[in-house]
């Protein structure tokens, strides 16, 4: 039984709608539409569909004023925020999809059709007229077909569905309403989707959730949840619990912050404890990742290691690689999953494959997960979100426990995930003598480390002051090497994909080889130089640099005259021990990226054509 307030009025269930989307639109945002139950006397027979480019905001805006008062008996309706595959965002390519002009049938889908094509033609050839580009309307024209095939036998709605779905191929969760099947609705997702399909109203209404398993079908009529199994092994429970999400809801507020993205840059101080807290024993100086403790002996023997994500979470791979490779002393390859797949990598039983993903949904990460685990290695999910598919189908894990992470550009679960990382090295190292002292100084820089991200916040307005004078520029290089490759890396991803500027990481072991020919002293270069193993080698990097008259701004220690002298800018930073610097120099490069995109006049949170989680391959 759905225990949420029931809506009195279209308005009502419009607005439970649009407040339920603005909640998820982080995860889409190119175009939005809902169907609702239809006005008037006969409103359980129709189904008025409202869909629009853009925002939610806008749709909301659109036909709020359309909307009658009117009681209702029936208080159904789907929504959906579109991030767009296949088709342009436009209102015809967004969802709910329809079977026809009447709205028999109506389909929200996430995930990608792939024998679309196929259906289509055979579609076509029965009459059927396409309005979109999308893989999603042939299911709304397939639902219809069968119906109207049916030969005088009763069908239910979730019959109705199976029979869809066996036509289907690809990854999918679809939401069903019908005209023929009032106050009713149905929702799956497929044996072989990669979508976590979450049925819930993350708003005000309900905190309440259930997650679906592959194969389940969902049925919602009359106010009650009835969920069964398409095929049911023996023994298998269908039941499926009602999750509470602990989530609370001004988590998910701004608050005083411009943006999320700004708001998570700034909760760094806390949301690392948060990742330590109850693992690191600071008197002791052990490490205990609870999640991982039943496989410790099963790691300890592995042949070697491959940490594999896409994106900033691949990056917290490359920043945390040298660590675990000095402390475990295996082999430890950095992956990039769609690269891993592509390349059909050799894996082995004796594998620990570890998966690191915010959302824990990112279908390439999730299709190399279940590569991995077709072969028999151990695998270990790095998330940040209870519940997703990659925690649930991985052997063990670690979750980073970073908080909801709403701007699409990743910033506290990047230094959460490297701060996980590095505990895991800690936990595997902890009975070799000769690694104690090393242990020691990192345990000891973890403690002090949410002070040292306070430091680096407080060059807010230091950093603001650089972006003023770089937002005009077309392009930046950020470059670096060793333990701050990586921040160069994902630096550069956040400026790109928030404001639109080229920019690009460089390995500063790589300039003579061919970037350098980029510089001159137009070109804008950001330097990481920090007094670790590298610093000389950055040193050789720089004077190459200024030799071009390139006026590099430097990301260094505080009080390094001989670089200050070279830079024509400095960011000073408070010294860590070196594996741990990547979590303080990547934070100037988050807030560089923030203050471009705001100077440049750019929806911070909603980069366009990016979403929070990339369910598609
Ligand atoms: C960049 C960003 C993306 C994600 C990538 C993987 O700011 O957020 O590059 O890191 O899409 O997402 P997750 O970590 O959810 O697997």
């Amino acid at each position: 039984y759905l225990n949420y307030r029931v809506p009195r009025t279209r308005r009502d269930i419009f607005q439970t709608l649009i407040k339920g989307l603005q909640r998820l639109e982080y995860r889409g945002y190119d175009s939005a539409g809902v169907a609702v139950d239809g006005s008037g006397k006969d409103h359980a027979a129709s189904i008025s569909l409202y869909k629009k480019t853009g925002k939610v905001k806008a749709l909301d805006e659109e036909i709020y004023s359309m909307l009658s008062r009117a009681e209702l008996d029936t208080h159904f309706g789907i929504a959906h925020t579109r991030w767009a595959t296949h088709g342009e965002p436009s209102p015809v390519n967004s969802h709910p999809h329809r079977s026809d002009k009447n709205n028999e049938f109506v389909v929200i889908h996430n995930g990608i059709i792939t024998n679309y094509k196929e259906l289509r033609k055979y579609l076509v050839s029965k009459g059927y007229e396409f309005e979109s580009e999308t893989d999603t309307e042939v299911i709304p024209k397939l639902i219809k077909y069968l119906y109207d095939n049916r030969e005088n036998e009763y069908v239910s709605f979730s019959t109705l569905v199976e029979r869809v779905i066996k036509q289907l191929e690809g990854a999918f969760a679809l939401v069903f309403k019908s005209i023929h099947f009032p106050g009713e609705a149905v929702a799956t997702r497929s044996v072989r989707a990669m979508v976590s399909l979450k049925l819930r109203l993350q708003s005000a209404h309900t905190n309440k959730v259930i997650y679906l398993e592959d194969d389940d079908v969902a049925v919602v009529m009359e106010g009650k949840l009835y969920v069964h199994r398409i095929k049911r092994k023996a023994g298998e429970d269908p039941v499926r619990v009602i999750q509470t999400l602990q989530m609370e809801l001004q988590q998910i507020m701004k608050g005083n912050f411009k943006a999320f993205m700004q708001k998570e840059i700034f909760e760094q101080p806390e949301s690392v404890v948060n990742t330590m807290r109850g693992r690191i024993c600071f008197d002791s100086n052990t490490v205990i990742l609870g999640g991982l403790s039943d496989h410790l002996k099963e790691i300890k023997r592995c042949r070697r290691l491959i940490l594999i994500g896409c994106g900033t979470s691949y990056h917290a791979g490359v920043a945390t690689r040298q660590i675990l490779e000095e402390l475990t002393e295996l082999p430890v390859m950095i992956e990039l999953a769609s690269d891993f797949l592509d390349r059909i990598t050799p894996v082995f039983r004796d594998d620990v494959c570890f998966f690191i993903s915010q959302s824990g949904e990112t279908a390439d990460t999730l299709m190399a997960l279940r590569y991995c685990k077709q072969r028999g290695a151990l695998t270990v999910g790095v998330t940040n979100t209870v519940g997703s598919s990659i925690c649930r189908e991985t052997d063990c894990g670690v979750h980073i426990n970073a908080g909801p992470e709403v701007g699409v550009a990743s910033t506290k679960a990047y230094t959460s995930q490297f701060v996980s990382l590095i505990m895991f090295a800690l936990m595997l190292s902890e009975d070799r003598l000769s690694m104690q002292q090393r242990r020691l100084e990192i345990i000891n820089g973890l403690k002090k480390l949410p002070e040292l991200i306070k430091e680096v916040l407080a060059l807010d307005d230091q950093i603001k002051s650089i972006a003023d004078e770089l937002h005009h520029q077309r392009s930046l290089l950020v470059m670096g090497r060793g333990y701050n490759y990586a921040t160069c890396l994902e630096g550069a991803l956040k400026i790109k994909e928030i404001t639109y500027m080229h920019s690009e990481g460089i390995m500063a072991g790589e300039l003579k080889h061919g970037p350098l020919a980029l510089i001159d002293k137009h070109m804008p270069v950001i330097m990481i130089i920090m007094r670790d193993a590298c610093y000389k080698k950055c040193h050789n990097a720089l004077q190459q640099i200024t030799a071009r008259q390139g006026r590099p701004i430097i990301l260094c220690c505080q009080d390094d005259p001989e670089i200050s002298k070279m830079a024509y800018k400095t960011i000073e930073l408070p010294q860590t021990v070196d594996c741990l610097q990547g979590i303080l120099s990547v934070i100037p490069l988050q807030l560089i990226s923030f203050h471009l995109a705001v100077l440049r006049g750019y929806d911070v949170d909603c980069p366009r054509n990016l979403a929070k989680s990339v369910t598609v391959e």
